[in-house]
Formats: C-alpha cells, sequence, structure tokens
C-alpha cells in the first residue's frame, strides 16, 4: 500500500481538500490521512505508525471518526480522498482508543521500572495520555528473553507485534533480517530463521522500537533516559555525516542514538529522500573507543629508548625548543607534517596555517590523499568544481544510478541506504560495476562484475557505447566540437569486444548500461574506492566525466558525477587547504592574487611556490634526511603503508617525531613525543561531510585524562614557536574561516554547484583525451600478469580505517580473523577446509594465513580488510603513484595462492589457478 506522498518526481499528486475537525486541509490525494492530520499540527495518538515505511495499522490506537462509516477508522491506513469530512475528537474515539491500548497493556509485562525504554516509551504513553488504570484479564506471556544476537536482546513480552522493525528492516534498509513467527501462543519477532540475529547490526530496529522490546546489549540496565546527556553531533566515521546524539551518564558514553529513534509520530513527518534518521552500526555501536582504557592521557616524551608519561609543560618547552631549533638550522623546509581527516574543519585550517605561516613549510599531507584527492582533482580540472555534484535527495529521486568501484553498503550505509529507496520508492535503474558480488550488487537491476582491476575499462567501454548506438546528447557535444571529434577519435582505438574481453561484460551489457543511463532524465554517477584509490584512478574519474558529458548529464538537476569518502572529513581537507596544492578554498598554492591574501591576512610570508610535498615525497624527503621534523596529527603511515615504501626507514631517520593522536598507534611508538589528542565528543567543531553540508560537532564530554583537543594543542605549539594564534575556542577559528571564505558555514545545507566544462572542454581537452583512452587496454593490476589470483584490499561495514578496531563493541561483531576471505568454488577445488593455510606470494613478499569463504568474493579473487594488519597482507602490495595527483595505490595486487601443509611446507601442484 503506498501511502507516502507522490514518489515519482515528475508526476505529482493531484491536490485535494479534505475537512478535518470543521477546518478545510489541502492535501495530497491518496496520502494517509494520519499524515494529513499531522500536518495540521494535531498528532493523533498512534503507536505504530512510523514516518519512515507504510503503515501496518496493527495497534488501532490512531482512530478518528470519517463522515459516512459507522465505526471509526484507523488514520494511518486510511487514504485522504477528496470531500472527506474528519473528527479526531471526542469521548468516543478516547474511549475505543483506550480500548485499544488496554489490549495492549494486559499483555505486557508491567516491568516498567527495569525496561531500558521506560520514560521513552509509547505504549507508557499511551496508558498514561488515555488513564489506564485498571486491567481486567491480564495475563503475562512469559517468553524468556532472545539474547543470541551480538548487540540487541529481544524481550518479545514487551512486543506489541507493530511490525515497526521488521518494515524498517526489510523496506528501509532492503536487509529483510527479521520476521513474525507465532510461538508458545504469542507473535514474536525472531530473526529470519529463528537463529541468532545475522545482519548489518545498524540498530534502526532498536531505534523504531516503540517499547522496551529491543534493547541495546551495550546499554541495557545501565541508564534511564531522562539520566543521560543528550548531545547533537555529527559522526566521526565516514563521510555520511550522519547527525546523531551521544548520550552521556557523568563522563561516561553509555550510548548512541539517532534521529529515527526520536522522530516519530509525536515528532516531524518527515520526507525521507534527505535521509531516513538512521545510522549505522559503526555510529551505533563503536563508540568505545572515545572512553577507552587505552586512550592516551598524559603526554609521554622519549627518555632513555623509553616512552615516559611527562607534564604537558616539560614537554611542549623542550619540544617546540627543538623544532625552533630544527628551523633554525636547516630552515622550514627541515619540517613536515601530516594529518588525519577525522579532524575537524577548523583544526586542519589551523594545521595549514601552522605549517606555512607559523613554520613557513608547505610540506604537508592530509589523509585525503588516499583517494579522495583524485575526484577533487579531476572534477576541479574538468568541471572547475571541486566535490561532488549532487546530494543525497538527488541520489534517492534519481532514475538511473550507475555505481562504479563502490561497495557502498560497507563503506557509505547511509548514502546506500538513499540509492536503496531510489531502487525501492523511486524505482531507479541501478548498474553496479564491480569486481565484488556486493549487496548493493545484489539488489541492482544491473549488476556488472568485472575481473578485478578493470573497472576503469568498463567506464572506457560505456563511453564508447553512447557513440555506437548514438545515444549522444548533439545539443551539448555541438558546443564544442573539436573536443567531441578528439573523444570520437580517442575512443575509436579502444575495441569494444576487447573492453568485453578483458572486463568479462558482453558487449550486449555494455550497450544495455550505456543506453540506461543516457535514456535516463535524472541520471547519477557515483564512484568509489574501487576507481580514486586503483591505478588510473585521476583519468577514470575524468573519463565518467565525458560520460556524463556526452549524454548530457552535467549541469542538468539530478544528474552529476559523485563519489564517497570513506573519512568524515576528507571534504573539509580539501577546503581547509590541509594539503601542499591548494590554500584554503581550493585555491591553487601559486596563485598570486590568494598567495597575498593569505599572506596578508596571516601576518607571514608563505612559503615559495613549488616547495611543497605531498606524503610519497615527504616520506622520501624524510628518508633523505631533509625533513629532520615531522609533525603527525591522527595519522599513522606506519600502520596503513606498505613496507616497500620503507616508512619505518622514513621515520627513524628523523631527529624529531611528534605524534598527536587518541592511541599509542605504531607510529607514535617511534616518535620522541606523543601528544594526547581528543577524540570529537570531547570538542567542538564542524565536519564537511560528502555532500559538502557543513555539519557540527559539539562537545559531549570532558577531555579524557590530560588529552588536549587539537586545535588548543596547536595553538599551543604556534605560540611557543613566536607566532600567535589567539583563539579561544573552536567558534574563535570559525568566526577567521568565515571571513575568509565567506559562505563556507552553510548550516548544514550543501551549496549548490553548478559544474563549467566549459574552459576545459575549449581549451586543454583536445590534447589531453588521447592518453586517457590509449592507456585503457591494460588491466590496473600492478603486477607481472602471470600470476593467477588478484588480492584486494578494502573496507569491511564494522569498521572504518584503524580507528574501529579501538572501540570495543565493533571489535566484538568483526574481530581481525587474520583470514584470506576467498570464494568458495577456489577453496574447494584447493581443496582448503576451514583449518587450512595459504602461503599468498606477490611480486613484493609472500606471508602464510588462514582462510575463509566470502560470497562477496568472485572466483580468481581474494580479499583481505585494510583494518587489520595481522599478518601484514599490505606489505604484498606493490605501490605506484599517480603522476597527476599524488594518490598512492596499493590496494590491489595479483597473487598465487598455495596450500601449505601440516607440516608448514607448500604442497606441490595445489597452487591455485582462476577458475
Ligand atoms: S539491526 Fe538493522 S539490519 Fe539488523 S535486524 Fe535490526 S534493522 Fe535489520
Ligand atoms: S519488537 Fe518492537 S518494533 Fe518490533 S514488532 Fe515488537 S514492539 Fe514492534
Ligand atoms: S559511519 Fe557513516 S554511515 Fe555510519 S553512522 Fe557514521 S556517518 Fe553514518
Ligand atoms: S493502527 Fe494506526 S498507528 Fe497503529
Amino acid at each position: 500500500m503506498a501511502l507516502k506522498p507522490a514518489t515519482n518526481p515528475e508526476v505529482e499528486a493531484a491536490s485535494i481538500e479534505l475537512a478535518i475537525d470543521g477546518r478545510t486541509v489541502t492535501a495530497k490525494d491518496g496520502v494517509s490521512l494520519y499524515d494529513v492530520i499531522a500536518s495540521t499540527g494535531n498528532n493523533v495518538p498512534a503507536m505504530c505508525y512510523h514516518y519512515t515505511f507504510d503503515p501496518f495499522g496493527s495497534c488501532g490506537v490512531c482512530l478518528v471518526m470519517v463522515e459516512g462509516k459507522k465505526a471509526p477508522v484507523r488514520s494511518c491506513t486510511a487514504k485522504a480522498a477528496a470531500g472527506m469530512v474528519v473528527r479526531t475528537e471526542g469521548d468516543d474515539l478516547f474511549q475505543a482508543r483506550k480500548k485499544a491500548v488496554e489490549k495492549h497493556l494486559s499483555v505486557h509485562p508491567l516491568d516498567c521500572p527495569v525496561c531500558d525504554a521506560d520514560g521513552h516509551c509509547e505504549l507508557q504513553d499511551m496508558a498514561f495520555q488515555h488513564q489506564v488504570t485498571t486491567l481486567t484479564n491480564a495475563k503475562q506471556k512469559l517468553i524468556p528473553e532472545d539474547t543470541r544476537s551480538l548487540v540487541l536482546d529481544f524481550n518479545m513480552n514487551r512486543c506489541i507485534a507493530c511490525g515497526e522493525c521488521i518494515n524498517v528492516c526489510k523496506d528501509v534498509l532492503m536487509i529483510d533480517a527479521l520476521q513474525f513467527v507465532k510461538k508458545g501462543g504469542f507473535t514474536q519477532v525472531v530473526a529470519k530463521g529463528d537463529t541468532a540475529l545475522s545482519c548489518e547490526f545498524c540498530g534502526d530496529c532498536l531505534a523504531v522500537c516503540p517499547v522496551g522490546a529491543i534493547t541495546n546489549k551495550y546499554s541495557k540496565y545501565l541508564y534511564k533516559p531522562w539520566q543521560l546527556k543528550k548531545t547533537t553531533t555529527t559522526c566521526n566515521y565516514c563521510g555520511d555525516g550522519c547527525q546523531m546524539y551521544i548520550e552521556t551518564n557523568d563522563n561516561e558514553v553509555v550510548r548512541v542514538t539517532s534521529p529515527l529513534s526520536w522522530k516519530n509520530k509525536w515528532g516531524d513527518r518527515a520526507e525521507t529522500a534527505a535521509g531516513h534518521g538512521g545510522i549505522c552500526v559503526r555510529g551505533r555501536f563503536g563508540f568505545q573507543y572515545i572512553d577507552s582504557k587505552a586512550r592516551l592521557r598524559q603526554p609521554l616524551v622519549r627518555r632513555d629508548g623509553k616512552l615516559v608519561e611527562t607534564p604537558w609543560l616539560e614537554t611542549l618547552h623542550p619540544m617546540v625548543e627543538r623544532l625552533a631549533a630544527i628551523k633554525a638550522q636547516h630552515g622550514p623546509q627541515a619540517i613536515g607534517g601530516l594529518i588525519t581527516a577525522r579532524c575537524t574543519n577548523e583544526e586542519l585550517y589551523l594545521f595549514q596555517k601552522l605549517m606555512r605561516a607559523a613554520i613557513g613549510t608547505n610540506q604537508f599531507d592530509s589523509s585525503a590523499r588516499y583517494g579522495h584527492l583524485n575526484f577533487v582533482h579531476a572534477v576541479q580540472h574538468a568541471l572547475g568544481i571541486g566535490r561532488m555534484t549532487n546530494d543525497w535527495e538527488d541520489i534517492t529521486k534519481a532514475k538511473a544510478i550507475l555505481l562504479v568501484g563502490t561497495n557502498l553498503t560497507e563503506t557509505n550505509p547511509l548514502t546506500a541506504v538513499r540509492v536503496k529507496e531510489a531502487i525501492r520508492v523511486y524505482k531507479s535503474q541501478v548498474i553496479v560495476v564491480d569486481s565484488a558480488q556486493t549487496k548493493i550488487a545484489a539488489l541492482a537491476s544491473h549488476p556488472m562484475m568485472v575481473t578485478p582491476g578493470t573497472e576503469g575499462l568498463l567506464i572506457q567501454g560505456l563511453v564508447k557505447s553512447v557513440l555506437e548506438q548514438d545515444l549522444v546528447d548533439e545539443e551539448v557535444t555541438g558546443k564544442h566540437p573539436q573536443a567531441f571529434a578528439a573523444l570520437k577519435q580517442a575512443v575509436a582505438r579502444v575495441p569494444l569486444d576487447a573492453i568485453a574481453a578483458q572486463t568479462g561484460v558482453s558487449v550486449e551489457q555494455i550497450h544495455e548500461a550505456a543506453a540506461i543511463f543516457a535514456e535516463a532524465p535524472r541520471a547519477i554517477i557515483l564512484c568509489g574506492e574501487g576507481i580514486v584509490r586503483r591505478t588510473g584512478g585521476y583519468e577514470h574519474v575524468l573519463n565518467l566525466v565525458d560520460l556524463a558529458w556526452i549524454t548530457g548529464k552535467l549541469g542538468r538537476p539530478g544528474c552529476g558525477v559523485n563519489t564517497v569518502t570513506e573519512e568524515p572529513n576528507e571534504q573539509g581537507a580539501v577546503d581547509m587547504g590541509a594539503l601542499p596544492e591548494f590554500l584554503p578554498g581550493q585555491v591553487r598554492f601559486d596563485d598570486a592574487t590568494a598567495r597575498e591574501k593569505f599572506a596578508k591576512a596571516w601576518g607571514a610570508e608563505l612559503p615559495p611556490p613549488g616547495s611543497g610535498a605531498s606524503l610519497m615525497e615527504i616520506l622520501n624527503r624524510c628518508r633523505s634526511g631533509q625533513i629532520k621534523a615531522l609533525y603527525v596529527i591522527g595519522e599513522n603511515p606506519l600502520a596503513t603503508l606498505p613496507a616497500s615504501l620503507e616508512v619505518r626507514a622514513a621515520l627513524e631517520n628523523l631527529e624529531l617525531l611528534i605524534c598527536q593522536d587518541l592511541f599509542l598507534t605504531e607510529t607514535a611508538q617511534l616518535a620522541h613525543m606523543v601528544l594526547p589528542a581528543c577524540t570529537y565528543a570531547e570538542k567542538d567543531g564542524t565536519f564537511t561531510n560528502l555532500e559538502g553540508k557543513v555539519l557540527r560537532i559539539r562537545q559531549t564530554m570532558d577531555p579524557i585524562g590530560e588529552s588536549l583537543p587539537d586545535w588548543h594543542i596547536m595553538t599551543a605549539i604556534a605560540s611557543g614557536l613566536g607566532y600567535e594564534l589567539p583563539y579561544e575556542s573552536a567558534q574563535d577559528i570559525q568566526n577567521e574561516i568565515m571571513k575568509l571564505l565567506p559562505g563556507y558555514y552553510n548550516l548544514g545545507q550543501p551549496r549548490k554547484i553548478s559544474p563549467k566544462p566549459e574552459s576545459y572542454l575549449g581549451n586543454g581537452y583536445v590534447a589531453e583525451v588521447g592518453s586517457r583512452y590509449r592507456s585503457g587496454l591494460k588491466p590496473a593490476h600492478g603486477g607481472s600478469g602471470r600470476r593467477s589470483f588478484t588480492l584486494t584490499m578494502g573496507q569491511l561495514l564494522y569498521h572504518s580505517g584503524k580507528l574501529s578496531t579501538q572501540a570495543s563493541g565493533l571489535i566484538n561483531i568483526s574481530p581481525s580473523g587474520g583470514r584470506l576471505r576467498m570464494n568458495e568454488r577456489d577453496l574447494e577445488r584447493m581443496g582448503l577446509g576451514e583449518s587450512a593455510r595459504v602461503r599468498v606470494t606477490s611480486p613484493k613478499g609472500s606471508l602464510e594465513l588462514g582462510v575463509e569463504a566470502d560470497l562477496t568474493v568472485l572466483p580468481g579473487s581474494c580479499f583481505f580488510p585494510e583494518h587489520f594488519n595481522e599478518p601484514p597482507v599490505k606489505d604484498l602490495m606493490p605501490v605506484e603513484v599517480d603522476a597527476a595527483t599524488g594518490v598512492p595505490y596499493f590496494k590491489l595486487a595479483e597473487v598465487t595462492i598455495e596450500k601449505v601443509d601440516e607440516g608448514g611446507e607448500v604442497a606441490r601442484g595445489l597452487s591455485g589457478g582462476a577458475s
């Protein structure tokens, strides 16, 4: 039953008029009567209705009288119709609703004193509102609590069978992990198959449950809702930037909730196209690192080879003296820095200001270098914009979505929910190009599984197909005939059947996908790690821009080229200029006017143009001895980068390594000084999410131990160096950014940006397009081509970088298994059982590890999660550095896999080839 407002942006539902309590109300024809009544500000009592999905109509509380009907009707499932006359008040309705509440309460345990939902329970509120004081024929269900799930407990004595948990999981999340069963004479919610819950553990079912039937295992019995301080903030795990509430008791994080838990029938009747208010498993259950015992609480200073706890004053003073001495002796070019994109905008801004203005160096980088910068540079170069063009609402309402190289449900689960809503509500065609059988591929209308490393080739195939099938938008290409001719000439060199052979996708499939994309009125491209973190990432994004251009999808409303970001503030890192190529506002560092503006604002001379260094060059300069001091904030290059880059040697060569972090990371263990920083829960600031929304993070609790916000530590260092950064709060830094980048703080609304391809198409395009298509017919394998498996490293849903490995809630769900994930067919073929061990060999080395079956891994591929270094699979990865963007590629390798027998010998004749 579709009672949501008109779901097709092209066809608006007709407007109708009806009378509610004597007032004439205008509404859309066919939507839920409950919603229409709620739009007048009148919230009819209700228990089983939720704005996120179609009404289930089970609780019988939302009763209203409709003229012409003898009995009250359930307003949630009734459709609004023209001329309806509705009454929402009256003793008859009160008594009917009261009866419904009594019915529920008569089989509900009155265990409110020990229920987590006590004080935030819709049944309690309904009982109170309807003065239910006596219950005749009450009986107990006496159903044992189901505690089999890792994170949720199910107490079916409290369940009112409203179906909200099942509906949110099935309809909104398209995961469908729950069901009703009749057991012991009662309808109960159980995991599908009545086993332990095995799902994505987002906790949205917990959020929508109107009573305490589903409880959070990590916080059960720890609180009453009214005892908790609820702080609205933004998640610190991925670039989706979900809004959430961190709930604390004193200085302890008890639980995390999201708007979905609170925005219900008493709240907004939200339109969900811009988000349904949920969060993912990382956001909800990954908070324990905030007050983890492993957090650094005191500065550490190396003495006699050991890191020793030292008071701040005794750490900062000598540290700044050493920095100053290095600068005095060797010049500012002897100092470099790295910063994580988990820092706030204000901190990223301050970091680059400290490096450029206080120290005088342009040798620093942020974690946006690991891939996002490929996207930014490509769209800046081609379109004059520096981030993705569309927002969540555009994704939801797209008619065609092309997802390339993005395991979206794992990396950006809430962006994935937008694609799911596009599929479910807006009937979007979704084309997935990937080398893994991802969950989003399973939901897509057109999944196209490609040979690993050939995602970029498939893009070329789509461009070629658009030309061959004459799906070109002649109006837009006609404006740039030379560019279009150059593209046609370049693409002519790329035979479609060769692309089909190398990618493993048939020419017909390529043609079909190209036609769907080209012909859709609103078509969105979304690429991810399989593009931006793999060889040729920069050029592949440019080829995606070509695809959008020739099909007329640049600048048209609801169309565009987009990406996703892994860390929460990668976009902010770029916007704030926390990298050598850009000043704040994404202006080129060597732009004379911008240099003058910032030099004046900061009262300092900027480092000379051309003196900058990005991540790879910084490590080279550490190794060569040019950089003698490195200031590392929240980054852990030793644990992230392959050993062949000799990161350890680079860091050990330093005279001064300062690490500012939450934990004593592998890199921090090598440091001369370690400074304890605060998490996002202990400070104020903003993140810029992947849509370009600037979102607030708010201080939830006091800093743990002696830890300090990153910005605070930076101001102290600058002041020690004789450069005053006179900020007393994150707000002070914001005020400065606001002056320099007017309009950047957009109050949570993404600023609309429009691509401007004219300059690119009219100038450099003709000269460069040929090389982009010529280079295409080489799979990006990073190896000799003789090895039989493709090993990829990537992200899991339950983790984010290495930070999540400090969250006990997530480690509980997804521990470091240390196993290589392979396709079942390959395991069987190679005779690899559960306890088997294999030797994996790449051009960079060899190591032994266990194996496990993974349904998402295609035959001939294997996968290892990038969050874990036990064993150090990353060291098998060859590294290439993008010549245009300096992005290091190290997520894919060709390997051989051999079975190791119990004595540790490689069994002869059992090495696996792709099947
Ligand atoms: S936790 Fe999320 S995925 Fe699991 S059952 Fe609940 S709603 Fe479904
Ligand atoms: S567990 Fe909660 S949400 Fe699910 S049917 Fe029962 S009362 Fe409704
Ligand atoms: S990890 Fe990403 S998707 Fe999950 S809650 Fe945080 S911001 Fe949202
Ligand atoms: S029947 Fe309408 S809210 Fe439950």
